[in-house]
């Protein structure tokens, strides 16, 4: 069994064990009622699961997953298993140029897509350390996440979470650490993304990424990544910005370019837009 395999396990024996937990008032130990309560809370966190009330709108793929904003990610989903299945490109980083074009909505947007199409675990992992936003958009508000477990302050049951969407699992961010670049190029995260792309051969794990003109930390990201969905913003994202971030990341293959938020004049299906103010658009690609 694979070590994310067990962590998952763990955290589900974990979730079986709370009702185990006698309540803190009952413990005369004050210093152990405190660490039980810690305890007792992350062990919640790793249970909860993501109640699709409180999902954001932009996540078509939960909300409105037969609509044609939804559609346009099950082409980019279509695309990317064509490409990357037959040599197990599975590890997806999805990043853009700069601030605010898209890419975690992209990335959840694509994770959810790909795990209810395939009877397979997706892992979603927000690798965005400096400025998390995936928690925010499934409506939770996880305490940990990949930045404990780089810093080796948490183990990886404590932090996955089962979202209860097809067989997504999400790894939230967690607290903003100092060393951001480091740690996503430090050996725990080269290990942490070998262990899934050898046991997960079939399944896949996209990341959202931050902006790559604006800190290192994509870079540091894309090493180890088999395939890069890069995201320009319509009306947004100047030409150079795009080539130049392409370029600052070339070893990382290209698999897929979403146009987010195209107006609704640009698009070629205007009147099947009609009814939403926004839409992601699956301009072009390159192998
Ligand atoms: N297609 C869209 N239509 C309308 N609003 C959108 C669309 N895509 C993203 N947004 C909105 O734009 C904002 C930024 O989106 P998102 O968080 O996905 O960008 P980002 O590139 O991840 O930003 P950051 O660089 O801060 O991580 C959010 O408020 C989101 O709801
Ligand atoms: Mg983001």
């Amino acid at each position: 069994m694979s070590k994310i395999e067990k962590a998952l396990q763990k955290a589900m024996e974990n979730r079986g064990s709370q009702q185990h937990l006698e309540p803190a008032k009952q413990t005369k130990d004050v210093e152990s009622t405190e660490s039980r309560a810690e305890e007792y809370k992350a062990l919640l966190e790793v249970a909860k699961e993501i109640d699709p009330a409180g999902v954001d709108k932009h996540v078509v793929c939960v909300t409105d997953p037969y609509s044609l904003v939804a559609e346009q990610y099950k082409r980019l989903r279509a695309k990317i298993i064509r490409d990357t299945a037959k040599d197990n490109r599975n590890i997806i980083m999805v990043s853009s140029a700069n601030m605010s074009e898209g890419k975690s909505i992209t990335s959840a947007n694509l994770a959810v897509s790909i795990a209810q199409e395939l009877d397979h675990t997706v892992l979603l992992v927000d690798a965005d350390l400096r400025r998390p936003s995936l928690h925010k958009y499934f409506g939770i508000n996880p305490q940990y996440g990949l930045s404990e477990y780089l810093q080796g302050t948490k183990e990886l049951s404590e932090v996955l979470i089962k979202t209860g969407v097809g067989k997504l699992v999400f790894l939230p961010a967690g607290q903003p650490p100092e060393n951001p670049s480091e740690l996503l190029a430090s050996a725990r995260m080269r290990d942490l993304i070998k262990e899934m792309k050898n046991r997960y051969k079939d399944r896949y794990v996209i990341l959202d990424s931050s902006p790559i003109l604006v800190t290192a930390d994509a870079i540091a990201l894309s090493r180890n990544m088999d395939g890069l969905v890069f995201v320009v913003q319509s009306d947004n994202t100047h030409k150079k910005d795009a080539v130049k971030a392409l370029n600052m990341i070339k070893g990382t293959p290209v698999i897929g370019i979403v146009m987010n938020d195209v107006p609704e004049y640009l698009s070629n299906e205007k009147d099947d837009y009609s009814s939403y103010r926004y839409g992601s658009y699956i301009k072009s690609s390159a192998a």
